[in-house]
């Protein structure tokens, strides 16, 4: 059976041929190729950023392109153009691929080729390498996911701060692995407090007796989606709360989901073997499912 995922889209066979931007050239996907040289191949050394289209617009750019700066920034990593140009390579991929709506991007920027096979930066001195993988991408009603928690936490921000999109993500990878060892979908974290944190890929929410709770944020990826979700239930008379909660207040929450750009709201049917709520997708979910999209029409 297909494993059920968050990052599940319909196959759609267009993307065989799609094209890709590498460094400034649109090329076939066979032909998209980094040097094993590459600082990301080779030490998980870059920042990457996930976007999605919807009718013919770039769903919150700003957001997107200001948290792939700040990312870069924090790591001392020049991406070699500037927001325009960032925002020009990908309507140059997106018109190359022509795209118009259900599509997402993957923005990856690594320190680029290394002189050497060693961990210093100062090895990286051909300049950045800057990749657009852009698919045709239509996520599928969502079906609601099932969660393990696992041993990996969600560390404190002087170790990989976990609100910084590296290329490595293997911490979040080991998660994964785990939960599906576990026989779930994915994983639950929780952080170095034990409080429930995120998933291994999602920003994780759970409606209580009507209000709408998320974890402190201390600990979990600024998700651009989880921030939406806040403010659309501030904005629309919905109790909200950045809070520390236990696995004992989510077992028994009414309903629980997932917050992502690709998948924009997923329902969590089951976490550790117990059913959250019906298992099904629940009406608060659906509410807010309903708000995000009215959202992304308006912006
Ligand atoms: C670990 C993690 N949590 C949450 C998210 C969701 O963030 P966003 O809503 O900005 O897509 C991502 C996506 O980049 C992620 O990698």
């Amino acid at each position: 059976m297909t494993k059920v995922t968050t990052h599940q889209a319909q196959e759609d066979a267009r993307n065989d041929d799609i094209l890709i931007y590498l460094d400034g050239r649109i090329v076939p996907k066979a032909e998209a190729v980094v040097s094993v040289y590459d600082s990301g191949f080779m030490l998980g050394d870059g920042v990457w950023e996930g976007l999605r289209l919807y009718d013919g617009k770039w769903a919150f750019m700003d957001e997107h392109i200001d948290r792939l700066f700040e990312a870069a920034k924090a790591i001392d990593l020049d991406i070699g153009l500037d927001r325009n140009g960032v925002i020009s390579a990908v309507l140059e991929t997106q018109k190359a691929n022509g795209m118009t709506t259900d599509a997402h991007a993957r923005l990856m920027v690594t320190r680029g080729v290394k002189h050497r096979p060693f961990q210093h930066p100062s090895l990286s001195r051909q300049g950045p390498t800057f990749v657009i993988i852009m698919e045709h991408s239509k996520p599928q009603i969502p079906r609601p996911i099932t969660l393990a928690t696992v041993p990996h936490q969600r560390g404190l921000p002087m170790t990989q701060d976990p609100k910084l999109n590296s290329h490595s993500k293997l911490n979040c990878i080991l998660a994964c692995i785990a939960a599906e060892k576990a026989g779930a979908d994915e994983a639950l974290m929780l952080d170095v407090h034990g409080f429930v944190n995120t998933t291994n890929a999602c920003n994780f929410f759970v409606v209580k007796k009507g209000a709408v709770w998320t974890s402190t944020g201390d600990y979990c990826m600024n998700g651009i989606t989880r921030q939406k979700v806040i403010d659309l239930c501030r904005a629309n008379d919905i109790s909200v709360f950045e809070r520390n909660y236990s696995l004992v207040d989510t077992y028994s929450a009414d309903e629980a989901f997932l917050t992502g750009t690709f998948g924009a709201q997923t329902p969590v049917s089951e976490i550790d073997g117990r059913q959250i709520g019906t298992g099904t997708l629940g009406p608060m979910t659906e509410r807010i499912r309903q708000l995000y999209k009215d959202l992304v029409a308006a912006s």
